[in-house]
């Protein structure tokens, strides 16, 4: 069997160079010149980058058993989030994932509108008509407070600003291009590692001691997730140790507050960008909330903001690429991917293929009035993946958008300043560079 097309590059570092410098360009590139399987070569590393829906659908879910997370988040994101949902492979994550779904069950999580709904009212008591400000900084601590208040109920209020800042030296380390492409740097004592151990020292003392106190407590009547996973019982009677519940917790800190922060941010570009759009959403949230809060019970009567919240997932996804490793040799779209080979999904390039998406690059929330999501090949639209390593937290991500978005945009519109000019910056997730400074205004 033959390996897929290669991509043309220099020698030794191959496509090192256009992938570091303009990754999401690059990969639509290469599904533009190459078709839907093709090889990347990125310095050492092996990738083959797949740009068909059928062809993710095969790796993601159909044949998902015959590959593991890729090596950036075994080697990269281990240290900080352990055996956690996100970086572990095999029985010992199938038995994470069953401990922890329950926990974010439809029914569990709505629970948690009212305390997203009491945070979002308070940043929008904080905002002021004719004022500046970066919106994305804005959404960063609005999402960690959320997380960490759903997460570990009241008592961690205090630490969620540590907690963020710790987190921030940790992904600027991982995603560090020289850390990942000679990890023999990530065993020696520089500046970076020094930072980071740090980092990792403190998230440490915060979480052991938060389910420390709840263990001596012994508290049961607690609705957060932590006491979820705290009682979660296997068929066998047997439950997470302090270790795994730690991992989980620093798992679902990562995942669970940038990426959701990212896609409010990015939304607020597009509303900013598209007034017609922005007019329209208005109007929705004050017929559908007047002079109310949000509830979990509005949900399915803001359409238009879902949609919004949707079409921004679709054009900037927080999770740009979805990597995974081979266990063995195999083959893909007919050609061969060798045993530790990278494969590479991308929800940027796959989301605005004018295949599957009429005009691919604009923002159009319209686009899923109709029953576009269900003709859509499930693969077409992949935000938060697929097969079983689909992201737990969506329901918890959609409902949090939703509301957010409802909660300041029925009394605040965000005009984008023209300068600094945005630009998408991929790293673990895909960044506003250098941030979204907008001028606020109030609705009349
Ligand atoms: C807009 C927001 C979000 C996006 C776009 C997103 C995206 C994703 C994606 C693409 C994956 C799959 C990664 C892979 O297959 O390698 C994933 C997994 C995961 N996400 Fe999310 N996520 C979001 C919000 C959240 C939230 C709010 C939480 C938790 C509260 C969360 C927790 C997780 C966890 C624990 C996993 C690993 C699941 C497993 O492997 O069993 N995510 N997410």
């Amino acid at each position: 069997m033959q390996s897929a097309p290669t991509v043309q590059g220099l020698p030794f570092l191959r496509n090192a160079v256009p992938f570091l410098r303009a990754p999401l360009r690059f990969l639509c590139h290469v599904r533009e010149e190459y078709g839907d399987v093709a090889r990347i070569g990125l310095g050492p590393i092996e990738m083959t980058l797949v740009s068909h829906p059928d062809l993710v659908e095969d790796v993601l879910l159909t044949r998902s058993k015959l590959f593991t997370k890729d090596r950036f988040l075994r080697e990269q994101l281990r240290p900080v989030l352990g055996q956690g949902l996100l970086s572990s492979d095999g029985d010992f994550w199938r038995r994470q994932r069953r401990l922890a779904q329950p926990a974010f069950h439809r029914d569990k999580i709505a629970a948690y509108g009212d305390i997203m709904v009491d945070h979002a009212s308070r940043l929008a008591r904080e905002w002021r008509h004719g004022e500046i400000r970066d919106v994305h900084k804005d959404m960063m601590r609005l999402t960690l407070e959320i997380v960490a208040r759903t997460l570990f109920g009241a008592n961690v209020g205090d630490h969620a600003e540590e907690v963020g800042s710790a987190l921030e030296v940790v992904l600027a380390v991982v995603a560090d291009p020289l850390e990942i492409f000679f990890p023999i740097l990530q065993r020696m004592p520089t500046r970076n590692r020094r930072a980071f151990d740090q980092a990792v020292k403190k998230l440490d003392s915060i979480v052991y001691g938060v389910i420390e106190q709840r263990r001596k407590s012994g508290a049961t009547e607690t609705n957060d997730l932590l006491s979820m996973l705290l009682h979660a019982r296997d068929e066998d009677g047997s439950s997470m140790s302090d270790e795994q519940l730690r991992d989980e917790c620093m798992t679902l800190f990562l995942a669970g507050h940038e990426t959701t922060a990212l896609n409010l941010s990015w939304t607020w570009m597009l509303l900013s960008q598209h007034p017609e759009v922005d007019a329209a959403l208005a109007k929705e949230l004050r017929d559908v909330l007047g002079d109310r809060p949000a509830t979990f019970a509005d949900l399915p009567k803001l359409r238009i903001t879902g949609h919004i919240i949707m079409e921004a997932l679709r054009l900037y996804p927080p999770a740009w690429s979805i990597g995974r490793e081979a266990r063995e040799d195999l083959e893909i779209g007919g050609f061969l991917v060798k045993r530790g080979e990278h494969v590479g999904c991308s929800p940027w390039s796959i989301q605005r293929d004018p295949r599957w998406f009429d005009r691919p690059d604009e923002f159009l929330p319209e686009r899923w009035d109709g029953d576009l999501a269900k003709k859509l090949h499930r693969y077409a639209y992949f935000p938060f993946g697929g097969g079983p390593r689909f992201c737990i937290g969506q329901a918890f991500a959609q409902m949090e958008a939703v509301l957010l978005l409802a909660t300041l945009a029925r009394d605040f519109r965000a005009e984008v300043l023209a300068r600094p000019r945005i630009v998408a910056s991929p790293s673990v997730t895909l960044r506003p560079k250098p941030g979204v400074r907008a001028r606020l205004s109030s609705r009349p």
